[in-house]
């Protein structure tokens, strides 16, 4: 039975408990992170530091809590983390990498800082400031067929072209890459069924989809799209249970109730799907007294799937939560201030 109705109408006091947002908890639980030094954990985990910031700080933005990380630290983590390249790397020391590179654009737009970034950013041999970060990340791109590699070793997938979309755009540098070629790379990943895979060719999953959609909706070109076989296709992820899988056959996943039902909204298809069903699901994998979510019930809670599960109770119109923008997983109103309210 479901116990809450469609996206946008989840009457949370109608719902035991266990299956409320637990919405202190999980500020608890990211407030701690930070101070785990003494567990193995924090430092198997190193390479996703910037990244991780990011999961955080946008969660606790989306659960109303935008001050429960100290600003002036957040901003310098970042800064400490940036390369003489103009990239970031996932933790000070760390070579930079594209997907850090995004983290650190979107954790300063979400504060407020980018201006941090022409005032205090290093890559001296590129003149410094926002452009450098800019120019790193246009070197990635390859000119041949319009995709990125996530750094200078050279591997390419769709993230990786997302990924640069997405934090050219929010330091309003799009000009420095060929859009269209980018495009015309996404087209070519375009499956039979509807989806996208990593390069042309490869099998649609629901990932790469997001990642295709959100760079072709930030190229203005979401026109491109069947809507139509795509959403079909999407929808289908939707399993018995309320949870949604990446691929046919694989089990529901906590992070994938974003990377489809971002996809089902960015097409408008969002109501193809069962809202309700899907925020009983997220919210079963909560621990409800630790804080946190897991991929799935029963399982150790994360970061990332904490972020994504957040994200996409925000789609669903959760009560209480900040609005998420599908493109960007950034609150919609970090997105209005950077990019003006018709982005
Ligand atoms: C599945 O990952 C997810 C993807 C392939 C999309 C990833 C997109 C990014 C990392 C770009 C940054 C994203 C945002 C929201 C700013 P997986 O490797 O866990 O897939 P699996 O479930 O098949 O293992
Ligand atoms: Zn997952």
């Amino acid at each position: 039975m479901s116990l809450v109705s469609g996206p946008g109408r989840a009457a949370s006091s109608a719902l035991p408990d266990e299956i409320q947002l637990a919405i202190e908890p999980h500020v608890k639980y990211i407030q701690s992170l930070d101070s785990r030094r003494n567990e193995l954990e924090y430092w198997l985990t190193e390479h996703l530091r910037l990244s991780g910031l990011y999961w955080g700080l946008t969660a606790l933005h989306l659960l109303g809590r935008p001050d429960a990380l100290s600003r002036d630290e957040t901003i310098e983590f970042i800064l400490s983390c940036q390369n003489e390249n103009g990239g970031f790397g996932a933790a000070p020391g760390h070579d930079a990498h594209l997907l850090s590179t995004l983290s650190a654009v979107q954790v300063l737009a979400t504060v407020d800082a980018l201006d941090e970034l022409d005032e205090r950013g290093k890559g001296d041999k590129e003149g410094g400031g926002k452009l450098a970060v800019g120019k790193y990340i246009a070197n990635l791109q390859n000119r041949e067929t319009g995709t990125f590699a996530g750094d200078e070793w050279g591997e390419e997938d769709t993230r990786f072209l997302y990924a640069s979309l997405n934090a050219l755009s929010l330091l309003l540098l799009l000009h420095l890459v060929n859009v269209n070629k980018a495009v015309d790379y996404v087209v070519s990943c375009a499956n039979f069924d509807g989806g996208y895979g990593v390069s042309p060719g490869a099998e649609s999953h629901s990932g790469q989809i997001f990642a295709c959609l959100a760079a072709l909706n930030i190229a203005g070109r979401i026109d491109l799209v069947n809507v139509d076989k795509l959403g079909r296709w999407l929808s289908e992820r939707q399993v018995d249970g309320g949870g949604l899988n990446g691929r046919p056959e694989k089990l529901e996943d906590v992070c994938y109730s974003w990377w489809v039902a971002s996809s089902l909204t960015m097409i408008g298809k969002l109501h193809w799907i069962d809202g309700g069903k899907l925020t009983e699901f997220i919210l079963k994998c909560q621990d409800t007294k630790q804080g946190g979510i897991a991929d799935r019930p029963g399982d150790m809670v994360d970061v990332f799937h904490t972020h994504f599960g957040i994200a996409g109770l925000s789609l669903l119109g959760y009560p209480g939560l900040e609005e998420v923008d599908a493109v960007y997983c950034m609150p919609k109103k970090v997105i209005e201030r950077v990019l003006g309210p018709n982005k």
